[in-house]
């Protein structure tokens, strides 16, 4: 069975290498321990590698200095293919997860419909968990395209938007969350943006938001970034050049692999998304936004709780937090049937 899975299964990291990009940030400023020695060493980023740059600089977007257009980053130049407008109509979600996902990955998604993603209540609240996706592209583009409106008829959790789903587009990917959000899920209290190799643990994360000094709006948290540089070599595949972000160091931003906002905000970032000069870092795009709003990100009520590296399963500890970065979709199912066994975690 395992092998038959693995045969479909195309590693994460071969589509979204996110684990790489956390990775280069934390070698470059040293604030972290380096991740435990049995790490996948496929997740590793050696100090000089130069991987798949599948755009020359001369290829990225420039974007004239000081004129506001409507750019890459604005969803408003993108149109759903999918959008299950129903779904926020007929509840009023206390918490949405939206997961951007490459539309091939569906071992990634059954995993997660297995795991936090099939949890729709969690402490009495309402919890409702979507898929993002943009366009396949490639030979078979359009029987993948087929296959997805079957998987959306049967599960009725993907929103898929018509940019092409690739790596230098994640901030577009991003966007289009919140354009959703604002246009299709006003009513919702709290929405996270979660990556698709994440544990997630639900409870603690609605508890945590339960929490009275949690602030209604303009709110976001996560694993906070402070004065991270920005990558400014051209063999790094975060590679920004300064046309594009101009300043050395970007503003305090929560780590891409899950960050958490009050649902005020996604109609507040569509909205100076229209001014604020995209780049194709995504997390980082979504405090440039907030720093535009006059807004800064929150320091989660335990830091803790967001965590990275997964230093291996320890119940004990994977009840306490609220996220890791796994290695599979695997593990996800394996260590969320653990912790759910009966029994006193700790
Ligand atoms: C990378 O580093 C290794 C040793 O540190 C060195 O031998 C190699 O030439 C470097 N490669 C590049 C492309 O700089
Ligand atoms: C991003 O998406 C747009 C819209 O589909 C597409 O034109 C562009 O080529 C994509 N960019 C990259 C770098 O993939």
């Amino acid at each position: 069975v395992r092998q038959q899975l693995y045969q479909h299964y195309i590693p994460w990291w071969e589509n979204f290498p996110l684990y790489q990009h956390y990775q280069s940030f934390f070698n470059q400023n040293q604030w972290m321990n380096p991740p435990p020695p049995h790490v996948n060493p496929k997740h590793r980023i050696k100090p000089n590698e130069t991987t798949e740059i599948t755009h020359s600089p001369s290829a990225l977007p420039t974007v004239e200095p000081t004129v506001i257009k409507y750019h890459e980053a604005y969803p408003g130049n993108y149109h759903f293919i999918i959008d299950n407008t129903e779904v926020c109509k007929n509840k009023t979600p206390s918490l949405v997860l939206l997961v951007p996902v490459a539309p091939n990955n569906v071992v990634a998604r059954d995993a997660i419909r297995q795991t936090w993603g099939k949890e729709n209540l969690v402490q009495g609240k309402v919890v409702i968990t979507l898929f993002m996706l943009g366009l396949s592209g490639g030979s078979d583009a359009e029987q993948q395209e087929e296959k997805l409106k079957e998987e959306n008829l049967q599960h009725h959790d993907l929103i898929q938007s018509d940019f092409m789903d690739t790596y230098r587009n994640l901030t577009i990917k991003t966007m289009v969350i919140m354009d959703w959000l604002a246009t299709r899920c006003r009513t919702a209290a709290y929405a996270m943006k979660v990556d698709s190799d994440m544990f997630l643990n639900i409870d603690n994360l609605v508890i945590m938001l339960q929490k009275p000094d949690i602030p209604k709006v303009n709110y976001l948290t996560g694993l906070l970034m402070w004065n991270k540089p920005v990558i400014r070599s051209k063999k790094s595949k975060w590679y920004v050049p300064e046309e594009m972000y101009p300043d050395p160091e970007y503003p305090t931003y929560p780590l891409g692999m899950g960050y958490v906002f009050s649902n005020d905000l996604p109609e507040k970032f569509v909205e100076v998304s229209k001014s604020t000069r995209p780049f194709n870092i995504e997390d980082a795009y979504i405090g440039m936004c907030m720093k535009n709003l006059g807004l800064t990100p929150t320091s989660p009520p335990n830091s803790y709780q967001f965590q990275v590296y997964n230093p291996g399963y320890d119940r004990c500890e994977y009840s306490k937090i609220i996220t890791y970065i796994l290695d599979s979709p695997e593990e996800l199912v394996k260590y969320w049937t653990d912790l759910k066994k009966p029994g006193p975690p700790c």
